[in-house]
């Protein structure tokens, strides 16, 4: 092995890039923040708080995008912990849920699901979890808010199985819940960690024999300590044993509890986590399988985000490096465009904070300077040229029709449109019956955005009319029959002339669907 290879290596073995999936109000946030302690990212504790105060309503987020440039949207969070390198990418909820918050999970190895513990698997985990399950990449779940009254851990992994579809090992196990909780029992380690003090702020360790030992009797109590002893046998009868391989196919769930907030079970988490997910994957191109240690720089653009600093239209393009080492002002290929380019600002995320990166590896999320010339999806490579698989185009859930106030502003309009869907803000359809021009999003604000965005850059005012369609289905037929999807749907084309047929309900796509026993219903274009 070269030393080049040698070094890149260790540098890949080191990386854990991962994304956290929940619902909102889960303690993303709050996770986060304690994740970023332990790596001794202290000063940014404050800033991952200060991001999330401005994600209130949309007026706000325009006016903070206004005055002071900075982005609400996902972003990266880089520190170390114990010798590893880790990336968190963020994955935005609330309003500002868009296609980008899919696309970040392309860029990521694995996945953390937080659960709230009373509120169990909620709608959008649910979506976050179907595009990691996708992917197959491998999904750890802390469920979350111990401390408060909540559901009990076996319902809750029947959930788990019932409405996701995985299977789940749990890490841990609570003694006692809600009220009454008053530590976890570590089943990797054999040790009981317990909560000490009123108000639950220090925690003691204590190793054990295994869950019978009567040290735990002495510490949690009689009654505690049985039913403790009772859930655990249970699962060491009935519950899925650790099968590391069905864990890295997505197949099954490490499930640890905790408390954020209180830090409780929070490095635990960590530190198995750390263990057991994977470092930078493989990524599928058109030169087969580009493994990390590949000394040839290789990365794909997944997220481009617009007025980062509104002074100066600059565009970010967030690059996930796949191979290689990357070293500030390098020469790459920018494959679509067939051209060389210098690669001479790039910046690494920090919250909320910019820092110009010197060099960084494989896993690293790296944002570069975009005067327009990147897509989604495109590919940097040295040397060579390597073009990754296309990035996945979801299913959009909200749409709208379209139309620019002023008709003398037709071609403007149309350069807007065309520009803000390259950026993968926007989904654009036309109806095959009316040859009228449809918007799909998965978030509301990218609406708004949208509207705010057309005016400010492109000076169009346009008219969005909400129309009832709640599902998108790619349309794979050898012929297809419009006069099929007539019943509270309608069919629409994509960008590249595909057919798409738009629902207002379930029933009605499935009406669609026996009727049109020979088509293929995609989520995704395909
Ligand atoms: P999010 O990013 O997923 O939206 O959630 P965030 O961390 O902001 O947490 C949502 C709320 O849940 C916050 O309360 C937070 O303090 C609380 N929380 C997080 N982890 C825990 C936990 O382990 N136990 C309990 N009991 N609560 C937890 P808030 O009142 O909405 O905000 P704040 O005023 O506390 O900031």
């Amino acid at each position: 092995m070269s030393k080049t290879t040698d070094i890149l290596q260790q540098e890949v073995d080191k990386r854990r890039t991962f994304a956290i999936i929940s619902h909102p109000d889960a303690g993303k946030t709050t996770l986060t923040e304690k994740l970023l302690l332990f790596g001794g990212a202290i000063r940014l504790a404050g800033s991952v708080k200060a991001r999330k105060a401005s994600k209130h309503a949309t007026s706000d987020w325009m006016e903070i995008e206004k005055q002071r440039g900075i982005s609400v949207t996902s972003s990266v969070m880089q520190f170390d912990y114990n010798g590893h390198r880790i990336n968190i990418l963020d994955t935005p909820g609330h309003q500002d849920f868009s296609e980008d918050t899919y696309r970040t999970l392309t860029a990521a190895d694995s996945a953390v699901m937080l659960i709230d513990v009373a509120k169990g698997v909620e709608a959008q985990t649910i979506k976050l979890f179907q595009v990691c399950a996708k992917r197959g990449i491998p999904i750890f779940t802390f469920i979350n808010k111990l401390d408060r009254e909540g559901r009990s851990p076996f319902d809750l992994m029947e959930e788990l199985e019932q409405v996701l579809g995985i299977r789940s090992v749990p890490m841990n196990w609570p003694i006692g819940t809600g009220r009454e909780l008053c530590g976890v029992y570590d089943r990797v380690k054999n040790q009981v960690e317990l909560f000490q003090g009123d108000d639950h702020s220090t925690i003691k360790v204590q190793k054990v024999e295994d869950y019978n030992d009567p040290i735990i009797r002495e510490m949690a109590g009689e009654y505690l300590h049985d039913q403790l002893c009772q859930d655990l046998e249970l699962l060491d009868v009935a519950g899925d044993p650790f099968d590391m391989e069905k864990v890295q196919r997505g197949e099954l769930t490490p499930v640890f509890f905790g408390s954020a907030i209180n830090n409780f079970g929070v490095q635990t988490f960590l530190e198995n986590f750390l263990q057991l997910a994977p470092k930078p994957e493989p990524r599928r191109s058109t030169a087969g399988e580009i493994e990390p240690t590949n000394e040839k720089f290789t990365g794909y653009v997944f997220k481009i985000q617009a007025n980062m600093n509104p002074a100066h239209r600059d565009r970010i393009a967030f690059l996930r490096i796949v191979s290689g080492k990357f070293q500030r002002g390098m020469s790459v290929k920018h494959v679509r465009m067939g051209k060389e380019i210098k690669l001479s600002q790039p910046q690494q995320f920090l919250a909320q904070d910019r820092d110009i990166v010197e060099e960084a590896f494989p896993g690293d999320i790296i944002g570069l300077f975009d005067p327009g010339i990147f897509r989604i999806g495109d590919s940097l490579s040295q040397g060579s040229e390597v073009v990754f698989d296309e990035l996945p185009t979801f299913s959009p859930e909200i749409f709208a029709k379209v139309t620019v106030k002023n008709a003398l502003k037709h071609k403007q309009y149309l350069k807007g449109i065309d520009q803000l869907t390259e950026e993968g803000m926007i989904q654009v359809f036309r109806t095959v019956s009316f040859d009228d021009t449809l918007l799909g999003v998965v978030g509301q604000l990218q609406f708004e955005v949208f509207e705010y965005r057309m005016k400010g850059e492109y000076g169009v005012d346009v008219q969005l009319q909400r129309m009832p369609f709640q599902f998108a289905r790619w349309i794979v037929d050898d012929q297809i029959d419009p006069s099929k999807f007539r019943i509270n749907s309608t069919l629409v084309k994509d960008k590249k002339g595909n057919y798409v047929a738009l629902f207002e309900n379930e029933y009605a796509m499935r009406t669609a669907m026996e009727k049109n026993p020979t088509a293929k219903f995609l989520e995704m274009a395909p």
